[in-house]
């Protein structure tokens, strides 16, 4: 199976997986915030953290899909948190997102604000509820905190917002946020998919290195996406770097000198998957899927 043929298996997995686990937390809370959290979290999205996760676990033999699944829906959790604040008027102030009305669009900007909390804290219960030993559990949830806190995530979108008004000319300064605000968490999930599986530390740090390149890999191609794709294709607005004067890959490097860096973190990414020794195919065909995703 190729890479968009099995990306919509994920994609469908993970849908009904969100359903069933938001409604097994729909108790206690406010009708208006469970709307919210539930409009944005099963929107759709290409459900890429979740298949990154899947294939680590089971490139380091995992073998019950089952067993990672909570760290799956964890990690879209917090990814959806972080799309919807991303959103927001005081960040991108963007309307589109995933083909729908934004949050605060649909909703109102303190309803999207509590919702991306109300998700925030999810993605970590759901953690600390599944079915692993407590060690595997506190690991996760310590790796999970850094990739997608101040010193990761949150971090990155720091310095994305200050990089609108303060130019910056060096592409080691956007390496530096596009590896923070959307390369921690996307390495988290392939090291998350490793520890789950139980892996050596060898396997552990094939999967963290595949994972590190993808991750950067990721967001140079959203740069690429944003300036030469139309906002029907993308679901989301195009063209908004640009008109936000955001420091990106394309407006720091040039276009095709972006291309030519995504073709080389792809093939670090297909370097760090052959020395897994592994059955690695799909995390090879995902490294090829996002270099030339379309959307
Ligand atoms: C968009 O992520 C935000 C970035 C980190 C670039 P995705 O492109 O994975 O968005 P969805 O989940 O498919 O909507
Ligand atoms: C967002 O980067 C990264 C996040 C942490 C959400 P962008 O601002 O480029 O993402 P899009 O293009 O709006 O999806
Ligand atoms: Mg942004
Ligand atoms: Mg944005
Ligand atoms: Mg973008």
């Amino acid at each position: 199976m190729n890479a968009p043929a099995f990306l919509q298996q994920y994609a469908q997995q993970v849908q009904t997986q969100l359903e069933n686990m938001l409604r097994h937390y729909r108790q206690g809370i406010p009708e208006p915030l469970w709307d919210a959290m539930r409009y944005s979290l099963l929107a759709g999205g290409k459900r890429i953290r979740p298949a990154l996760l899947l294939e680590t676990y089971r490139a380091c033999a995992g073998d019950d899909d089952n067993k990672a699944m909570p760290a799956a829906l964890s990690l879209e959790c917090i990814h959806t948190y972080s799309l919807i604040q991303d959103d927001l008027p005081c960040m991108d102030d963007d309307e589109l997102r995933r083909g729908k009305a934004t949050c605060h669009c649909q909703f109102d900007e303190s309803t999207a604000l509590l919702a991306s909390d109300a998700l925030l804290t999810l993605g970590f219960q759901l953690l600390t509820d599944a079915e692993w030993n407590a060690e595997t559990k506190v690991g996760l949830c310590r790796r999970l905190a850094i990739a997608s806190g101040g010193q990761g995530m949150v971090g990155g979108q720091l310095l994305d917002m200050l990089s609108d008004d303060r130019k910056i000319t060096s592409e080691c300064e956007v390496e530096r946020i596009h590896i923070h605000k959307t390369g921690a968490l996307i390495r988290y999930a392939c090291e998350a998919g490793a520890l789950i599986a139980g892996a050596d530390e060898y396997r552990i740090d094939c999967c963290a290195r595949y994972g590190k390149a993808i991750g950067l890999l990721f967001q140079v191609t959203d740069d690429i996406l944003d300036a030469t794709m139309s906002s029907d294709t993308l679901g989301k607005s195009a063209g908004k770097d640009a008109h936000q004067h955001k420091a990106t890959y394309v407006s720091i490097i040039g276009l095709r000198r972006a291309c030519e860096l995504a073709d080389e973190l792809r093939d670090i990414a297909l370097a760090a998957c052959r020395s897994l020794q592994g059955n690695s195919d799909n995390l090879e065909q995902l490294a090829q899927y996002i270099r030339e995703r379309q959307h």
